[in-house]
């Protein structure tokens, strides 16, 4: 038989034996639909996964039964939000949406607290919020967060689970799309199902790792890098209790869950949904790239982690279709790419573009990045990207190898060079970063600080430099920028608005001074958001000086970005612009509306033949940031020192 008489056998084996009576006839009536359009490509992940094992369409009936629940449980004002969605999937495309992620302990610090946030977020033009991780979480070190307790519960120091209900509702009628982390690679330690496991039950061991002696890890972990080689070496952490080595991939607190059963999936498929219904528009997939373990292997991007993620997809457009998945892959560049699907991922975070716009920043040079891009930029037209500068975490240097060789860059030493660079040991550096994940094995280390300290604000403050003061905000600018105008969503990171500086503070707490990310963790006081909002620049000092200037600048450029459907649902075409220090895209749509930006990222004035201008296909051009109709100076373009034009037709 073949797979779709298969699937079609086994769904009307399984509606006959689950119980739809808990559900109302209008919701009996849509799960049957739904479940009729979804399940042949669900049957079909499901059974590649698992179907080698005996009892594989018993754990297909359980999942049905944890989708129903889901359906039970979706509230109506999101059901009739899944029908507004399906009628325009493509909602990420609008040139309105902008991203901010933040912490709500550092900018509330409750769920509360968030509400009197809102006019902020809409000033700034915020139409998208991504609270980091807020459930119940280990006291202490939680890995920010990162290390889940209980999905259904919110962390008590934050509120409750009703506050987080109320703030959904609140955020929705403002259109503001509330984003949550789908942490689903590990628990914490102290999650009811390690719990279990710790108390010998072995349903509840087979949901994790474990290995009796270190045989088997020690045969794993010949292919596997290690995340986090400053706290802890290896990927496996022996615990006393089970005597028991445990797979922990991050911290030695986060536990890998085992994917290779499927009661797993099964049981983490219900937290998702509870998740999708407390209202929030997409899941951050985090980690995702870990989720399958293959002996001989480094244990990331597997094809069953993809099938895997095709399949927690699959459950989704069964139950809660107006939520998507964001991918959190930060690997290869070629794997990053797989992730992105309208069956798997629709968003994803660009790590190479972030990446590549901070290596332009020190060496003044584009062609790794408009090569990069050239190669690695279009992606599917149903998926978007989502454009970031800073983040939570460290900054990895994720770009191709094959990439820089082609170009004569020698990728070992070219990554020694930026953390160099960025960590402020290279004469001469403007950055201001700290070294993050140094590998005493192999020399390898990331970068974390704050996106004003990197770009050079903190030296030029302490040393009351004007004119560096100037560059640093105009390098801030121009990173965000090229993300607001690239294509795909842009995400602001909490703090970087304001140009905030790193935060040392974390180097006096016991339960932080271990992971430099901290630094790059920072709060965003009542007082300053006041200060974006009200102040006149006469009264401040040169640091909120410097804040305001950047609040008012991005403000500016999100507001341009709005008001033209050529920075949404458009093609993106890098372009050679034979300047080495200059990077420049075209943005096309449909209806005729172009777009060329040009970036200079070096420090003094560069110019170009105007022959790039034919991109635009006008006699006429306008450069929207200053909105000024552009005049051309003889053959010559000019574009001023760290600054970047938005020219359209
Ligand atoms: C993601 C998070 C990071 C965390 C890790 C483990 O990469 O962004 O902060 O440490 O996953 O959950
Ligand atoms: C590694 C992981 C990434 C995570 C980061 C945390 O780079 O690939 O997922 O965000 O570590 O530092």
């Amino acid at each position: 038989m073949s797979y779709a008489a298969n699937s079609a056998t086994c769904l009307e084996r399984i509606l006959k034996a689950v119980d739809l009576q808990g559900l109302s006839k209008k919701d009996a009536a849509l799960f049957t639909r739904r479940l009729r359009t979804h399940f042949p490509a669900l049957f079909e992940k499901y059974t590649h996964v698992y179907g080698h094992q005996y009892d594989c369409y018993f754990h297909l009936q359980n999942l049905v039964e944890v989708l129903r629940d889901g359906v039970k449980r979706r509230k109506p004002s999101l059901k009739q939000l899944d029908e507004q969605r399906l009628r325009n999937p493509l909602w990420y495309k609008s040139p309105k949406e902008v991203g901010m992620a933040c912490y709500v302990d550092l900018l509330g610090p409750e769920l509360k607290d968030l509400h009197d946030r809102i006019p902020y977020f809409k000033a700034l033009g915020v139409t998208y919020l991504h609270l980091m991780p807020l459930y119940s979480a280990p006291e202490g070190d939680s890995d920010g967060g990162y290390a889940v307790s209980d999905y259904r519960k919110v962390n008590p120091s934050l509120g409750t689970m009703a506050d987080l209900e109320i703030l959904s509702e609140a955020l929705q009628r403002e259109g503001i799309n509330l984003v949550l982390d789908f942490v689903f690679n590990h628990t914490s330690d102290e999650h009811a199902w390690a719990k279990a496991a710790l108390q010998g039950d072995t349903q509840y061991q087979n949901y994790y790792y474990l290995f009796d002696d270190k045989s088997i890890p020690d045969q794993y972990e010949k292919s596997l890098r290690e995340i986090f080689p400053q706290v802890r070496r290896g990927n496996f952490t022996y615990n006393e209790t089970m005597e028991k080595w445990v797979w922990t991939t991050f911290n030695s607190f986060q536990w890998d869950l085992n994917y290779s059963n499927p009661e797993v999936f099964n049981a983490i498929t219900s937290e998702m949904l509870f998740l999708a219904n407390i209202g929030c528009a997409a899941l951050r997939l985090d980690a995702l790239a870990f989720i399958w373990k293959e002996m001989g292997t480094n244990c990331e991007n597997q094809d069953k982690a993809h099938t895997l993620i095709q399949a927690f997809n699959c459950c989704l457009q069964i139950v809660a279709p107006a939520v998507v998945f964001k991918s959190e892959a930060i690997v290869h560049p070629d794997e990053v790419m797989k992730y992105i699907d309208k069956e798997e991922c629709q968003l994803s975070y660009n790590p190479l573009l972030m990446a590549l716009l901070w290596n332009s920043l020190a060496t003044r040079k584009t062609r790794l990045l408009t090569r990069s891009m050239q190669k690695s930029f279009t992606i599917s037209d149903q998926c978007s990207w989502v454009n970031y500068v800073r983040c939570h975490d460290d900054i990895g240097w994720t770009f191709d190898d094959d990439v820089a060789h082609e170009l004569g860059i020698n990728p070992h030493d070219h990554r020694f060079f930026l953390n160099q660079f960025f960590t402020g040991r290279f004469e001469g550096s403007f950055a201001n970063g700290v070294p993050f994940a140094e590998n005493p094995s192999n020399g390898d280390c990331r970068v974390c600080g704050s996106l004003a300290s990197l770009c050079g604000l903190e030296g030029a403050l302490a040393d009351n430099d004007k004119s560096r003061i100037d560059d640093a905000i105009k390098r801030m600018l121009l990173l965000y920028g090229i993300t607001f105008s690239i294509g795909g969503i842009p995400l602001l990171y909490s703090s970087d608005e304001l140009a905030k500086l790193n935060d040392y503070s974390y180097r006096n707490d016991e339960a932080k001074c271990h992971d430099d990310r901290w630094v790059n963790r920072i709060a965003v006081t009542k007082e300053d958001t006041q200060l974006a909002l009200t102040a006149r620049s006469q009264m401040l000092n040169q640091e909120q000086q410097a804040s305001l200037r950047v609040f008012k600048g991005l403000q500016a450029m999100i507001k341009v970005r709005g008001e033209r459907d050529v920075f949404g649902d458009a093609k993106t075409h890098i372009i050679d612009t034979g300047n080495p220090h200059c990077f420049a895209f075209l943005r096309a749509n449909n209806n005729g509306e172009r777009l060329l930006v040009i970036c200079n990222f070096s420090e003094h004035t560069q110019h170009m033949h105007s022959d790039i201008l034919r991109n635009l296909d006008s006699g006429q051009t306008k450069e929207l940031l200053t909105n000024r109709n552009f005049v051309i100076n003889s053959d010559a373009l000019s574009i001023p020192p760290l600054e970047q034009v938005w020219l359209a037709n």
